[in-house]
């Protein structure tokens, strides 16, 4: 069968984006049609300036929203990253197959390491290795496919390389995972800036819709986004960035086959495109809400599902870990 692994971090609440390029796929096809394990990502969250009591806070967010938007733990396997020891431990491997310069080329990092210095902070170590960690959260479970985001789809090749370099160097040990990407919202945009990504840990937040946000704030937002000089309805996203951002949104949200450019012919007035697409996102986003509330209702039902999930985890990585290490030439432990 065909192993399915993808992640999310936790340094901000959870967004549209987020859903739309990535958590709903996880619930609609991929929960069903393999094996999958999806992760909260938390060693990822320690990269940048955080605090870690919100990080501790939204670990348990994120694992809450996962249920909540609708993954199975009787279909996939949940857990969190640093519960399972073999992430790290086959990191270190992968950073003796990779090389300074191709880290330094990954465009999160130099957006990242750019931001940090120009307010006068510095660049942790461990946002430059963020793409090996990453690569060994997928290698370690042998994942086919990865489904994520347009933004992360540098990061899967990197992992290709990887596990190609290291096969041809020590013997094959890694399956060759591949990036899936959402046909429609690969790259759900800013509502107030459509030439930037809607990011969860962007200070201003007036464009960025949040899975927990009330009904009347998302639908708002949307209301608000801002459109582009003409006035005519077409999906075309360089000359109209913000409308092709809401035909896309209302496209993923309604599951309309026909996609964004047959949606755009229906609309001839900005007016009506924002309004349905707000009612999209709004009746979306309420049941996640809604299973939220009850689920913080019941937090042991929560850290039960993660305990089990990483015990499933450990049991996957491990050999996998292990054939890595003795291939690459450290003596078995006996
Ligand atoms: P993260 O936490 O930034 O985002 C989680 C997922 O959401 C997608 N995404 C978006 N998709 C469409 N439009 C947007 N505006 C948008 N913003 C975010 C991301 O592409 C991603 O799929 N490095 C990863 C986490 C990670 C990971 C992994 C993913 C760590 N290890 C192993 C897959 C496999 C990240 O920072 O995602």
């Amino acid at each position: 069968t065909t192993r399915i692994f993808s992640g999310i971090k936790p340094t901000g609440h959870l967004t549209l984006g987020n859903y739309l390029g990535a958590l709903r796929q996880w619930v609609t096809v991929d929960q069903h049609r393999a094996d999958a394990l999806f992760c909260v990502v938390d060693l990822h969250a320690l990269t940048v300036d955080h605090d870690p009591a919100r990080v501790r806070r939204l670990s348990r967010q994120v694992a809450t929203l996962f249920l909540a938007a609708g993954l199975d733990p009787a279909l996939c396997t949940l857990f969190v990253q640093s519960h399972v020891d073999e992430h790290t431990r086959l990191s270190y491997v992968l950073e003796c197959t990779a090389s300074d310069g191709e880290m330094r080329r990954m465009i999160q990092y130099k957006e990242k390491a750019a931001k940090e210095r120009a307010t006068g902070g510095s660049v942790r170590l461990s946002l430059l290795t963020y793409p090996v960690l990453m690569a060994a959260d997928i290698l370690a479970y042998g994942a086919d496919e990865v489904p994520v985001g347009d933004d992360q789809a540098q990061h899967v090749e990197l992992t290709r390389d990887l596990a190609v370099r290291f096969n041809q160097r020590y013997g094959h040990t890694f399956t060759v995972p591949k990036a899936v990407l959402p046909a429609v919202a690969a790259r759900v945009m800013d509502l107030q800036d459509p030439t930037s990504k809607m990011g969860k840990s962007h200070a201003d937040t007036s464009g960025i819709v949040y899975l927990l946000d009330e009904p009347d704030v998302a639908r708002r937002k949307v209301m608000r986004a801002v459109t582009d000089s003409g006035s005519e309805v077409v999906h075309d996203r360089e000359a109209q960035p913000g409308i092709a951002n809401l035909l896309e949104i209302l496209a993923a949200c309604t599951g309309d086959d026909g996609g964004p450019a047959e949606l755009a012919a229906r609309y001839s007035s900005y007016g009506a495109l924002k309004k349905d697409t707000a009612e999209a996102v709004v009746e979306t986003l309420r049941p996640i809400r809604e299973r939220h509330a009850q689920l913080c209702a019941d937090p042991g039902y929560v850290d039960e599902v993660l305990r089990a999930g990483a015990e499933r985890a450990r049991g996957l990585a491990r050999p996998t870990v292990d054939a890595a290490y003795e291939a690459i030439g450290l003596l078995p432990a006996r």
